[in-house]
């Protein structure tokens, strides 16, 4: 029953063991994990488009191969994540239309735009570097599956952070052009990299019962300053700057000081009015209506190999 069940689930999490499909667990719970993990999906199969923006147009043919296999394992990640939400009882096919339908979120970073080759450097050195910051602690999220899909999403992330630093490093080491091109691509990136992480914690509903919960395990600021630390020493190695007059290491309070993001900016995005925001969901709504001819001749083999079966 349910006061039994609430004891045992009360037990895995102070224990931080996990909890499994099978395991009773609060409806909250349940409903949190669906909402986060979807959202996580959703963003990998949105963040396949600013990239694939540019597989055409790599500048070798190395690059084009790195380039692909990326976008390639950001499709991995969204099946993993969709599988480990449908144990939740959610379908697939629910996901894909409340994304399509323009009702579920997806991570804010990918309504921008990617107009130069030096874009795919700083969506690897800072917008992978910031899901790395993000999900390393979700490999010890409370929920098993979600929790085992993040360990190898996170191995494949650290690769993906390397190759664009080392597209930015290529840069830098270039020409004029190529120095300004990276700079220009890095200011760009820098402020929508650090609202990945959410809203400021006093403005985040739902960060202190998931922290209970033990599916996040530090909150959305902090998460934010332990990323800007890591970029610090980074940008100097690159020598590109980054865009925040103010930031400096307050050796007082061991934090660093930033200006004040935009958030007038995140919640524009949020609300669906970013600047790539309609050409992402009709980009998928496109995919996804192309793509019923496939599903529907899967289903017709299904239900006639399980006739052959019955026979
Ligand atoms: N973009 C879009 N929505 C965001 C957001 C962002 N950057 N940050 C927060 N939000 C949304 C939340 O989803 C929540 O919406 P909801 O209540 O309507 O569902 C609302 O804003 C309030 O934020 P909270 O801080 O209360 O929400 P959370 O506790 O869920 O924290 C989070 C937000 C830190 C993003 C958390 O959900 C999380 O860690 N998610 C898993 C990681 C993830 O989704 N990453 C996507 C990044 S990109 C990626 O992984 C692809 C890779 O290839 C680069």
């Amino acid at each position: 029953d349910d006061e039994s069940g609430q004891a045992a689930f009360d037990a895995v999490i102070a224990a931080d063991s996990r909890i499994e499909p099978r395991d009773w667990m609060p409806e909250d719970y349940r409903r949190t994990l669906i909402r986060q993990i979807s959202q996580h999906a959703h963003s990998e199969i949105i963040g396949m488009q600013p990239e694939g923006n540019w597989i055409t147009r790599a500048p070798s043919l190395k690059r084009k191969a790195i380039l692909l296999a990326k976008v390639q394992d950001e499709a991995g990640h969204g099946l993993y994540l969709y599988s480990a939400a449908q144990t939740l009882g959610i379908t697939r096919d629910e996901m894909t239309r409340q994304l399509i339908d323009g009702k579920a979120k997806y991570s804010s970073i990918f309504n921008y735009p990617t107009p130069t080759w030096a874009d795919m450097g700083a969506i690897g050195w800072l917008v992978d570097g910031a899901a790395i910051c993000n999900q390393v602690p979700l490999c010890r999220a409370s929920y098993g599956p979600y929790a085992r899909a993040m360990v190898r999403i996170c191995k494949e992330e650290s690769f993906h952070q390397r190759q664009g630093f080392e597209i930015l490093l290529t840069l830098m080491q270039g020409t004029d052009a190529q120095r300004e091109m990276a700079q220009e691509s890095v200011d760009r990136w820098y402020w929508p990299a650090l609202m990945m992480f959410g809203p400021p914690d006093d403005e985040s509903p739902n960060s202190a019962r998931s922290m209970a919960w033990k599916i996040k395990r530090f909150s959305n600021d902090e998460l934010r300053q332990r990323f800007v630390g890591m970029l610090v020493p980074q940008a100097e190695a690159l020598g590109v700057s980054l865009p925040d007059p103010t930031l400096r290491w307050n050796a007082q309070e061991e934090r660093y000081d930033m200006s004040e993001i935009d958030w007038t900016e995140f919640h524009e995005i949020l609300a669906g009015r970013g600047p790539m925001n309609a050409v992402r969901i009709q980009n998928r709504r496109n995919a996804h209506e192309d793509g019923a001819w496939v599903r529907e001749a899967a289903v017709a083999y299904a239900r006639r190999q399980a006739l052959k079966a019955e026979r």
